[in-house]
């Protein structure tokens, strides 16, 4: 197919057909010159295909098909080969079904508990979450299904989603919020980005050509389309001025009719029309070329896999010796979850499961008796239910609670009030631990929730929304025929008023101002040092994990070169076991605002009892770099760093050190004021200090016996970065013609 033949051959309102919809899910066809539309759906755990009248909040029907872990699971596996696998299945299936593209995965930050769709992000952490979905959109797209990452950028909140504006500095939103995009558009090499609905700092992201096109194309290379969210569209021609192809969903050509216009009259180009229709063309060819109508997806191998995905992605919070349940014990299932299991949450990405496995119907081989615990459409307590699973638990070995959020605390289009589950269940489980003395939670929510009752129960894992047979993956989790291995992708903090962005969320009048900045999740619990219910990467296993011989491969670098990191792991416990290995970069000592440690590296490893294994790391520039907003770059700072090994954010088990040179100076004038100190940030600076301290403290330092003490050397020193460059005048160092000289020198290029 020659695409600039198809352009050549098209009018000018064909060409403008072609930059919206033909209805909800399908592009636009141009039949007299042979484009095909193509269909899009939605996912990302799954593929929500609807054959009847389409809707974009999950109202109406779709085929039923297989609900996998929903994205805030999916992160906890810690796990590039799972996220792979899924995109991969995920992949066939839209090949059976002649989807051309399926919506996802979403690649948004989680910059509070609160945001109603949690469940369908990845993490806190965006290089965690760049990581995951590259892998996911590698799998998916090797099946020639094109990915599309949603949602760009800065769509962390549900309220005012449509029409708010994320207000924050350039330093936050390269650093924080856009890092999971680029690793999309540069590892994954996404074929597709959804912006968002909500603005930037004032402007929406549908317009916004410092998005769309300065970051997107030109600084990351991007070299896909970019669609919009359904129905985000304000002004169409400026959106394409901005750099945004494909408007969904269509239908109406109202806004054809304005790009016509706007070329008729000169005020937009042709040319910029052209272009973003060969990015849509490039989509459609690539489409017809992969296509494989005559894929048959499995879904019984498909749901099986769900099962297993959804072991993988648990998180044994808490375990005093309630797990795993032996098999001969007699056991309570309490709760309505252990019968009616939630495993996913609400809106565009609901899927239509036709049966989804709960827990006590897998439970048939074991001594299990059921007690309903609560109403899960209640908010108040039921006295009679609560007394019923009393007398379960108290008859039992042990009481296993399957509690956590309903389906409406969950859900597209609204946050959640506040992070608590609710009041009947925390009761229930409260008063089920003064009965029975063996009590584990299984939790089924998509983020964080408060535990008052933590203290008081011996086990905690986390099914998070575990996708349609969450119920059968947690009783083997519970039982030990499967091992917990999943990480926290995200802090769950003591209470919602320890978070972050807790002053200034969800906003006001559509205004949300990200006055924490860069210090998101662990990287504000981290400086605070601040005590959090479960930190970032946290996860028990039934074995025992021994870490040892950190190696790095150099122990100086310039920022130009990499640092290979190995150390190894070994399963010293009794069971077959998987950890999540995490590696966390900290600057020792550094003069710009930084987070005390930053996840760099990752890595799954699987290990029979006994079983050691080497697990190895490569960092590079990114690894010790923050964006510096004076060159609009990522900058590292010259210094020392530690590489932190850890089985959690704030379980670091070894500790080495590298120095990294940086290798870009960022451009200073300097002048009478600029402070002494900042002689240290360019390299000619460096030079002259040296000069200077060698010179006026060779006598007081040799005598300085106390190195902390009042008029040290330490002290002097301090003083001293803090002064301008015109007391060295003052105190009689220099002359001010030898300052006016020293600035010339220091200034010039
Ligand atoms: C959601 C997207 C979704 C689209 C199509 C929008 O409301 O924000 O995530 O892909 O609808 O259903």
């Amino acid at each position: 197919m020659d695409i600039r033949k198809w352009i050549a051959e098209m009018t000018l309102e064909e060409k403008a057909s072609l930059c919206s919809g033909r209805d909800f899910w399908h592009s636009q066809n141009v039949d007299r010159v042979g484009i095909p539309s193509a269909m899009m759906c939605d996912g990302p755990h799954g593929l929500r295909k609807q054959k009847g009248e389409g809707d974009h909040l999950g109202i109406n029907v779709s085929i039923e098909t297989v609900c996998y872990p929903t994205a805030s699971a999916l992160a906890a596996s810690f796990d590039r080969d799972l996220l792979r696998d899924l995109g991969a299945t995920l992949g066939e299936e839209c090949q059976a079904e002649d989807v051309a593209m399926l919506l996802g995965p979403g690649l948004n930050m989680k910059r509070s508990p609160l945001c109603g769709r949690n469940f369908e992000y990845f993490s806190e952490d965006p290089y965690l979450a760049g990581e995951l979905g590259a892998s996911y959109i590698r799998g998916l797209q090797g099946k020639g299904v094109a990915a599309c990452v949603k949602h760009f950028a800065a769509n962390n909140q549900e309220t005012r989603r449509m029409s708010g504006s994320s207000n924050l500095d350039e330093r936050t939103l390269h650093e924080i919020y856009l890092p999971a995009f680029e690793a999309a558009v540069k590892k994954g090499k996404t074929r597709s980005i959804m912006c968002a609905y909500n603005g930037i700092n004032g402007t929406f992201c549908a317009e916004d050509k410092m998005l769309l096109t300065d970051i997107l194309r030109e600084k990351w290379g991007y070299d896909g389309f970019v669609v919009t969210d359904w129905g985000a569209v304000k002004d169409r021609v400026k959106g394409i001025v901005a750099g945004l192809d494909l408007e969904m969903p269509g239908g109406l050509g109202v806004q054809d009719g304005d790009i016509v216009k706007a070329v008729q009259e000169g005020r937009l180009e042709e040319a910029k029309l052209d272009q973003t229709v060969e990015r849509i063309l490039v989509f459609l060819r690539d489409y017809l070329d992969a296509r494989k109508p005559e894929t048959v997806a499995d879904r019984k191998e498909m749901s099986e896999k769900s099962g297993a995905f959804a072991a993988q992605c648990a998180v044994l919070l808490k375990n005093e010796g309630v797990l795993p349940i032996d098999r001969t014990k007699k056991i309570a299932f309490i709760g309505e979850f252990a019968d009616r299991p939630r495993y996913q949450g609400a809106g565009s990405s609901h899927i239509n499961v036709p049966h989804a496995i709960s827990a006590l119907e897998t439970a048939s081989g074991l001594d299990v008796t059921y007690a309903q615990g609560f109403d899960v459409h209640r908010e108040e307590r039921n006295d009679a239910l609560l007394q019923e699973a009393l007398e379960a638990a108290w008859a039992a070995d042990v009481a296993v609670i399957f509690a956590g959020l309903p389906d409406a605390y969950e859900t597209e289009g609204a946050d959640r009030d506040d992070m608590g589950m609710p009041q009947a269940q925390n009761r229930l489980i409260a008063e089920v631990a003064k009965v029975q003395k063996n009590v584990a939670v299984v939790l089924h929510g998509g983020a964080p929730m408060e535990l008052p009752w933590a203290d008081q129960v011996g086990a905690i894992l986390c099914m998070y929304l575990g996708g349609e047979r969450v119920g059968e993956a947690a009783v083997k989790l519970l039982t030990g025929e499967e091992n917990p291995c999943g990480k926290l992708a995200e802090t769950w903090p003591l209470r919602l008023e320890d978070n972050p962005s807790y002053l200034n969320f969800p906003g006001v009048d559509g205004q949300v101002d990200y006055r924490e900045g860069i210090y998101i999740g662990y990287r504000y619990y981290d400086k605070k040092k601040m005590e959090t219910l479960f930190p970032f990467g946290h996860g028990l296993s039934y074995t025992e994990f021994a870490y040892s011989d950190l190696r790095l491969d150099k122990a100086a670098i310039p920022d130009t070169e990499a640092l290979t990191v190995t150390c190894k792991v070994k399963n010293v416990g009794s069971m077959a076991g998987k950890e999540a290995v995490q590696l966390y970069v900290r600057e020792e000592n550094p003069h710009a605002a930084r987070p005390v440690r930053e996840l760099k590296g990752f890595e799954k490893v699987s290990l029979r009892p006994g079983e050691e294994k080497e697990v190895r790391f490569v960092l590079d520039k990114r690894s010790f770099a923050y964006y510096e907003e004076k060159i609009h770059d990522w900058y590292v700072e010259s210094g020392a760093y530690a590489v932190e090994i850890g089985a959690s954010s704030r379980d670091i088990r070894l500790e080495g050190s590298v120095q990294v040179q940086g290798t870009v100076e960022i451009p200073m004038t300097f002048t009478y004021e600029s402070a002494v100190g900042d002689l240290r940030k360019t390299a000619k600076g460096r030079v002259f200090l040296e000069q200077m301290t060698a010179q006026s403290s060779r006598a007081s330092i040799q005598e300085d016996t106390e190195a902390m003490g009042e008029g040290s050397s330490k002290m002097d020193e301090r003083m001293m970065f803090e002064m301008p460059l015109r007391s060295i005048v003052s105190f009689g160092r220099m002359t001010m013609d030898q300052l006016d000289g020293l600035l010339a020198v220091l200034n010039a290029e």
